[in-house]
């Protein structure tokens, strides 16, 4: 797994057809033991082995302020300006989100909404890029999936069609690997989609250089 890159690095080598595909996770909570970001660890680790080349930024190490639509881009923290030159470096994405009385958790919402900040330059949002969606938690683990779709699309992300909804028994907490091969399939199901239809993209953008 990658460290994130630096806010003014190098994010041009989506239009290299050759190099790896690039997916960055989002996710996880503000606890420091969050099962929700094991199972996003557990995720990128399929894609990892399924050689794509993967960065987790967690919302516990984010750290970020409360959004606040008053504060120009100049003028937020650093941390703003990593959160966004990856997103721009991403090919794909996977978000994870505990479940927080029946949906989203605050905490993760807000780290989307910061991508409202910098809408000045192209792959700005998800901009027409592909996101597998998973949540942590119980039955309503499903309304966080729709909920996550719903700021997807908002942001004009494409997600694929398989989704992942893991419980307690899902992942062990301590190796941060899938405990179930139901939902171990289902992830990797998942990230093929990704792996598939981010390549299919970023071909097709090389060939049209849109
Ligand atoms: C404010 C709050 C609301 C919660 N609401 C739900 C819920 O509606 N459904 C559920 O299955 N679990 C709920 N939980 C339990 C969380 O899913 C559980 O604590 C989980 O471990 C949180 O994810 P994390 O380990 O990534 O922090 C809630 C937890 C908190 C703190």
């Amino acid at each position: 797994m990658a460290t994130p890159v630096l806010p003014n690095s190098d994010t041009d080598s989506h239009t290299d057809s050759d190099a790896p595909v690039r997916i960055l996770g989002l996710g996880g909570s503000t606890r420091a033991g969050s099962i929700t970001e094991r199972l996003l660890t557990a995720v990128l680790g399929l894609a990892d082995e399924a050689g794509a080349q993967t960065t987790l930024l967690s919302v516990r190490d984010l750290d970020l302020p409360m959004f606040n639509d008053d504060i120009p881009f100049g003028e937020q923290p650093d941390v703003v300006h990593t959160l966004l030159a990856e997103v721009r470096a991403a090919d794909a994405f996977v978000l994870a989100s505990p479940t927080y009385h029946g949906t989203i958790s605050g905490a993760f919402k807000n780290v989307l909404d910061f991508l409202n900040v910098d809408n000045r330059v192209p792959r700005t949002y998800f901009d027409g890029r592909p996101i597998g969606l998973a949540a942590f938690g119980g039955p309503s683990a499903l309304n966080v999936i729709n909920a996550l779709g719903h700021s997807v699309r908002g942001l004009r992300g494409m997600q694929v069609p398989t989704v992942l909804t893991a419980g307690r028994n899902a992942i062990d907490g301590e190796t941060a690997t899938f405990a179930d091969d139901a939902t171990r399939a289902r992830a990797e199901k998942m990230v093929g989609e990704l792996i598939l239809l981010a390549r299919l993209l970023r071909d097709s953008q090389v060939r049209t250089g849109v």
